[in-house]
């Protein structure tokens, strides 16, 4: 492992989309890239930290030097992010889907004359919710994300009271701001002393900003 500020400390990350079956052959997906949270898991890597990356089907491979568990659907990364704690940190960066389908069928559905199949959908689990009320063996520092495509500050402050978690990432990911599945971010933190407006930069300088203050929080500095 690599010498830095973060070596001993156990952190888990999450990224990616997840993907949420309908059929054998067919899913229902979102836009994210898993991009912000593989930049995050490198960036805590590189300050020493033992980085477990829960990561759903993302565009772009997963860091070296890290424990890369893969799955598929909510539920999978639920029940990987439970066996991965306990952490002294985590991150919360997927974009999980908030809802399944609830009957996935064992056969491809067919293509009927005249018919049109309709879904019905129940909700998923949300994990970063769980984990920040977790009253045993919480994380002591829980990090979410929150994707808005209006009133950021507002909607991301409500969430952090909401979910329970310590600190919220928060962005615009209206389609004008190229950020879902860009290069770069432009990032709020949201922590219990407010709000913190990051300039625009690229998403692995986010991922090292971020990395600097969780290492600040963790070892007390
Ligand atoms: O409620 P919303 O999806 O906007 O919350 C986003 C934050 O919650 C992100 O940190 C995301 O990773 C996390 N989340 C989760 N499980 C869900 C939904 C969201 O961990 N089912």
């Amino acid at each position: 492992l690599t010498e830095g500020p973060l070596k001993g400390k156990h952190i888990l990350v999450t990224s990616g989309p997840t993907h949420e079956p309908i059929d054998p052959v067919r899913y229902i997906a979102n836009r994210s890239s898993g991009a912000q949270g593989t930049a995050i898991a490198k960036a805590l890597r590189d300050l020493g930290a033992d980085v477990s990356f829960v990561t759903g089907p993302a565009d772009v491979p997963p860091p070296r030097g890290v424990r890369v568990i893969s799955v598929e659907t909510a539920r999978e990364m639920k029940a990987a992010v439970d066996a991965a704690l306990p952490a002294d940190a985590a991150v919360f960066a997927a974009a999980v889907a908030d809802w399944r389908v609830v009957s996935e069928s064992g056969s491809k559905i067919k293509k009927e004359q005249g018919k049109l199949p309709v879904l019905e959908f129940s909700e998923n689990p949300d994990i970063l919710a769980r984990v920040s009320q977790m009253m045993e063996g919480r994380p002591r520092l829980v990090v979410g994300f929150a994707a808005e495509t209006d009133d950021v500050i507002a909607h991301a402050t409500a969430k952090r009271k909401r979910k329970g978690c310590d600190w919220i990432v928060a962005n615009d990911v209206s389609p004008a701001t190229g950020i879902m599945g860009g290069a770069e971010n432009a990032v709020t933190l949201i922590t219990e002393r407010g709000a913190e407006d990051w300039p625009r930069m690229g998403k692995d300088e986010v991922a090292r900003q971020l990395a600097h203050r969780i290492a600040d929080h963790l070892t007390g500095s």
